[in-house]
């Protein structure tokens, strides 16, 4: 019949992509920093995916209020809040993906690198606490500065001896959400088939957007076009600062990032194949030693650092001069670890 035929083909779909929600493994996921302004929505968009069937919303104050909030929701994941420091652990605990938004955002006039002070011990006193509690876990770190949030991540794991270099990720999804976008606007296409690769670090010009390598290929572009698209890509982040004046940064395009980031990560680990996406990792394709780029995700999280591929001038030029901050940057995350 024509129900029958229908469920087959759409169960056929589900098996090509993975799995149904009934026959995913169980996937436990924590949010620390979940009452904040990433924290909230990206909670809500995290309870409305079906590969997680744990949801675990840390914060050091609000969590109980919007962990009953979400846990309403009638979907497949069991729902708890964890609030202080007492209730990390059981909050991290069995946990395979900890997302990271915990932390002070941008105010207008300030750089990433303005928020390091505060943020770099947040995420020190995090990243101890994932080392004791789950070790094995995937962590996804979306707290600025990035470019220095993970390598203190990293040097925090490798005084612990837990280091895993496939499983600690810069987000930098939102960069490529916006470089898309952007590029769609501009060449006038459909921004649902629209990819862009985006790769160096997450910060004013370490964002480099590989506008060359954009499908679909758009011939009406002129190379002032992709300057201005490039810029734009670069300055996303300040655009949404200066557009709230004062109440913060980007939380609802990050929380959509940052879902689009760990679903990609739970595909992975459930053995989906080509799942790929840019991120901030551990890298050997520049002499840097972190870097963003195409990553293939696998069931031990990175599986692959894909290459550059073919730079038209402009970018190379772009890779050479982000190289100089990018490292400073790394370098002041690494030091951090170590001095204190
Ligand atoms: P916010 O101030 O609204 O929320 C931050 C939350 O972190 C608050 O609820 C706060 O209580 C919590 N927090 C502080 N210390 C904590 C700790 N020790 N443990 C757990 N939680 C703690 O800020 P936001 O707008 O959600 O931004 C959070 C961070 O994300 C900022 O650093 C911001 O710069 C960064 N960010 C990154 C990207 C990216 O693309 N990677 C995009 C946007 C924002
Ligand atoms: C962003 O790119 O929106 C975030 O990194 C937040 C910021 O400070 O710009």
């Amino acid at each position: 019949s024509l129900r029958r035929g229908n469920s087959a083909s759409s169960s056929a779909h589900l098996l090509r992509r993975g799995f149904s929600s009934e026959s995913a493994p169980e996937r436990k996921v924590a949010v620390l920093g979940a009452g904040g302004g990433i924290g909230q929505p990206l909670a809500l968009l995290m309870k409305l995916n079906p590969l997680v069937s744990k949801l675990a919303l840390y914060d050091i104050a609000g969590t109980p209020g919007v962990a009953a909030d979400v846990s309403h929701i009638n979907t497949r994941s069991e729902v708890a809040g964890y609030m202080g420091d007492e209730q990390l652990g059981q909050a991290l605990e069995g946990c395979d993906i900890v997302v990271i938004p915990a932390g002070v955002p941008r105010k207008p006039g300030m750089t990433r690198d303005d928020l390091f002070n505060i943020n770099a011990g947040i995420v020190k006193s995090l990243c101890t606490a994932i080392a004791k509690y789950c070790p094995h876990a995937i962590v996804n770190m979306i707290s600025n500065p990035v470019n220095s949030t993970v390598p203190i991540a990293a040097e925090v794991f490798k005084k612990a001896g837990t280091y895993d270099e496939k499983k600690l990720f810069g987000v930098t999804t939102l960069d490529v959400v916006r470089a898309k976008t952007f590029y769609a606007g501009k060449a006038k296409v459909p921004v649902g088939g629209v990819d862009v690769p985006v790769v160096g670090g997450h910060a004013g010009i370490t964002i480099l957007p590989l506008f060359s390598q954009a499908t679909p290929k758009a011939n009406n572009l002129s190379d002032e076009d992709i300057t201005a698209l490039t810029k734009r890509t670069q300055d996303g982040g300040t655009e949404v600062v200066e557009a709230k004046a004062g109440k913060g940064s980007a939380t609802l395009s990050m929380a959509y990032a940052g879902a689009v980031f760990a679903d990609a990560c739970l595909k992975g680990l459930n053995g989906v194949q080509d799942v790929v996406e840019c991120s901030f990792v551990q890298s050997s394709i520049t002499e840097l030693p972190f870097f963003a780029s195409k990553v293939r995700l696998g069931k031990n999280g990175v599986e692959e650092v894909l290459g550059l591929g073919p730079l038209s001038d402009y970018e190379k030029q772009g890779l050479e001069s982000l190289k100089p901050e990018l490292k400073s940057s790394i370098e002041k995350g690494i030091k951090f670890v170590n001095q204190n």
